[in-house]
């Protein structure tokens, strides 16, 4: 079977992360390539340390230059959004192919950036995204394509966060514009709620945009108080074309959210049928339909439902490392070709697309109006 080594770039929460959903690729039923993590850098000593315990591991350094000479196939980068440009340049240019981290670089002229040089190098490229990969929202993802939907009411999707409601909370980057950047909460979860949208075809033609900062400080973690600059709460009032009407898109991504622990959720609704799922009902789909009585029918969804089979039995429910593991499956099937009709991760193109509509949430918030994209 065809092996492809992997090499890891930032080996925080995320590249623990990854090195777990390859220790389980055999979960994975007659998938045609098997991964090894032969390489791992990160800037932390311990932080390296933890990936000893993945048998194949050859190589643990603090300088990623060293990993890009080693003979990984492709790179996943998991580092702060300031340093994305850099890195991810650095990677396509050492001739590597490369599974980034969102937002894929900290502003738009980062992202186009990326997207630009990939396109020239000639280079495979895609950015993270995971929980459209939840065999709930594949089923949603599904039935909004091959339904009959009937007129377009309007589409929700929505990432929430509620830890941040805490004010005893210690600062880290992704509270501070200087390493998450000016998008604020729209780089940590703006992708997760543009993936579906985008690839369902509805760009936003417009935005209206409602940006948030509630705390302004917090713990710096050392006895004092640290600036905390970035937005906590975004909502974005968005109006995109559907079969020559306008239709209302909400996306809606926010870090101070009442009781919703990593809440992500999609929901579309027309005169005729609708679909709903949220991970706050991990394995709950619902559709409706309007009969004559006008009825919500509720599924439960289990593996079954993913994109690529796996061993796990198909009536059990499917989680966070579920999704990822399913991501990661599309990432190297895409790139081998072999994705075929199924779900793929966020193109370059769609990550652009993610930031023009960031661009243009922060102008219309400062501007105080809908500015079109
Ligand atoms: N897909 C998801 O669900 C998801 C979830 C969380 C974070 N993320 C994204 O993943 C990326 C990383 O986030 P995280 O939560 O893993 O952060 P983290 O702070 O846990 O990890 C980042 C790691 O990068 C290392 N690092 C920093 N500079 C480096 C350098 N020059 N060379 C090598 N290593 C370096 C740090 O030491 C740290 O270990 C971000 O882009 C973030 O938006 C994605």
């Amino acid at each position: 079977m065809k092996t492809l080594k992997v090499g890891i770039i930032g080996g925080g929460l995320m590249g623990r992360e990854v090195a777990c959903a390859i220790g389980r690729w055999c979960a994975l039923v007659d998938f045609p390539v098997r991964l090894e993590l032969t390489a791992v850098c990160d800037l932390v000593e311990p932080t390296r340390e933890w990936f000893r315990q993945v048998p194949t591991v050859r190589l643990l350094t603090a300088d990623y230059h060293e990993l890009l000479r080693s003979d990984v196939d492709f790179v996943y980068v998991a580092v702060p959004h300031h340093l994305h440009e850099a890195v991810y340049l650095d990677v396509l240019r050492a001739g590597k192919d490369l599974l980034a981290e969102k937002p894929f670089g900290i502003d738009l002229a980062a992202a186009r950036k990326i997207r630009d040089t990939a396109r020239e190098l000639g280079r495979f490229v895609r950015c993270s995204s995971e929980f459209p990969f939840l065999p709930g929202a594949q089923k949603v993802w599904q039935f909004v394509r091959s339904a009959e939907l009937g007129h377009l009411l309007e589409i929700r999707s929505g990432f929430w966060h509620a830890s941040d409601l805490d004010p005893t909370k210690t600062i880290n980057w992704k509270r501070q514009s200087k390493f998450c950047g000016a998008i604020g909460v729209l780089g940590d979860l703006g992708m997760h709620v543009a993936h579906l949208p985008l690839r369902l075809g509805w760009r936003p033609k417009r935005v209206y945009a409602q940006l948030q900062k509630i705390y302004h400080e917090r713990p710096d973690g050392k006895g004092g108080m640290a600036a905390c600059d970035t937005w906590d709460n975004a909502q974005l009032h968005c109006e995109t074309e559907v079969a020559g009407a306008e239709v209302p898109l909400h996306l809606s991504t926010k870090r101070l959210a009442p009781h919703e622990m990593n809440t992500w959720f999609i929901e579309v609704l027309g005169t005729e049928r609708g679909a709903r799922f949220s991970t706050k009902e991990p394995k709950t789909v619902w559709l409706f339909e309007r009969r004559k009585e006008q009825v919500w029918e509720r599924y439960d969804v289990g593996h079954a439902a993913g994109a690529f089979p796996v061993v796990t039995g198909g009536i059990f429910e499917a989680g966070f490392s579920d999704c990822f593991l399913q991501m990661w499956a599309a990432f190297v099937a895409e790139r081998e070709g072999l994705l075929g009709g199924r779900f793929g991760c966020v193109t370059p193109d769609e990550a652009v697309a993610s930031h023009e509509i960031f661009a243009a949430a922060l102008q219309s918030h400062a501007e105080r109006r809908a500015v079109e994209i």
